[in-house]
């Protein structure tokens, strides 16, 4: 659901009793008001999140095992994108972004790897909204060619580079989306998974306009007895292509998680006997494709 301001303001009044009209004041890479930025009460500037339940209105539908809460995309595309702006979502899926993005007057151009996916979510969009705001490409995002046609579509779309990147890749092997040997849920090991991850995200970066930001939407996994730091590897790998963190964002997902809620016994006793824990979160990493300020050093 869209973010709104609070209508009810206050009016200001000067000594005169005239009302003071203030000038809006907006960063370069939203639309928030900075002048009223007390109205902007659902916009989330702290590191834990947590949402009452999954958003199923406005288009949005929990038909894709992997797909995430649309509130998450209400939250990147409000933060970090002005109106008409365009988000790209190297990870499409179910395309959560792009029906976002419409719903909040953004344009996206989604890449999935699952052509059958690209034909799904097509059905969702109107054959106006196809042409004009949210294209799809079936694609390997890690690949030269992707990337081309990415910036064929963005140039079709009056730009040369997305103001909004978002990567909700798969957490390694935990789903397996396909059988195809460019799937990065299919990788014949983790190694082989952060070296695609890698590839994937230096497309984002070079079709990314330099001061805008990326989100890394992504999750940890437990296998063979051990903990992957997925999530702090690959802030790792985007930091050496040259992004900068903004933020790491803890989200609850235990709501999100309907299949393990029925078994949550069955996991406690295998936690208590395996001597793990259970999963309860996931990341959303922020970073901007940004210099970083030289520090002084005496
Ligand atoms: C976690 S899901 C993304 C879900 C999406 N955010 C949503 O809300 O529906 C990851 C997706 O990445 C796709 N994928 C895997 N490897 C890919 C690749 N190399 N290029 C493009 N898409 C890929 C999978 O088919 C899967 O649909």
């Amino acid at each position: 659901m869209p973010i709104t301001k609070k209508t009810n303001t206050k009016k200001q009044l000067n000594k005169a009793n005239l009302e003071v009209i203030k000038p809006v004041k907006t960063k370069a890479y939203n639309d928030i008001d900075l002048n009223n930025w007390k109205l902007y009460e659902n916009i989330k500037t702290g590191t834990w999140w947590e949402f009452d339940s999954r958003d199923k209105s406005n288009g949005h539908s929990y038909d894709y095992h992997g797909n995430y809460i649309p509130q998450i995309a209400t939250q990147l595309l409000e933060r970090y994108t002005k109106k008409d702006d365009i988000v790209l979502d190297l990870f499409f899926g179910s395309g959560t972004t792009g029906i976002e993005a419409k719903n909040l007057s953004r344009r996206c151009i989604g890449v999935e790897l699952k052509q059958e996916m690209v034909d799904y979510v097509s059905q969702k969009f109107s054959k106006k909204d196809l042409v004009v705001n949210v294209n799809i490409i079936q694609g390997d995002s890690a690949s030269e060619i992707t990337k081309k046609k990415v910036q064929d579509r963005l140039e079709i779309m009056g730009n040369t580079h997305a103001q909004l990147l978002v990567l909700h890749p798969p957490y390694d092997d935990i789903i397996k989306f396909s059988d195809k040997k460019e799937d990065l849920s299919n990788c014949a090991s983790t190694e082989e998974f952060y070296e695609l991850f890698k590839k994937v995200a230096k497309n984002g970066y070079d079709l990314l306009e330099q001061n805008r930001f990326a989100a890394l939407i992504i999750g940890d996994k437990y296998s063979n007895s051990r903990y992957y730091s997925l999530g702090f590897e690959c802030q790792r790998r985007m930091e050496e292509l040259g992004f900068v963190t903004k933020a790491v964002i803890v989200k609850n997902i235990t709501g999100n998680e309907k299949a393990k809620g029925k078994n949550a016994n069955l996991w406690r006793y295998r936690a208590l006997a395996g001597g793990f824990n259970i999963f309860e979160h996931e990341y959303i990493m922020i970073f901007q494709k940004t210099k970083l300020k030289k520090v002084k050093t005496k």
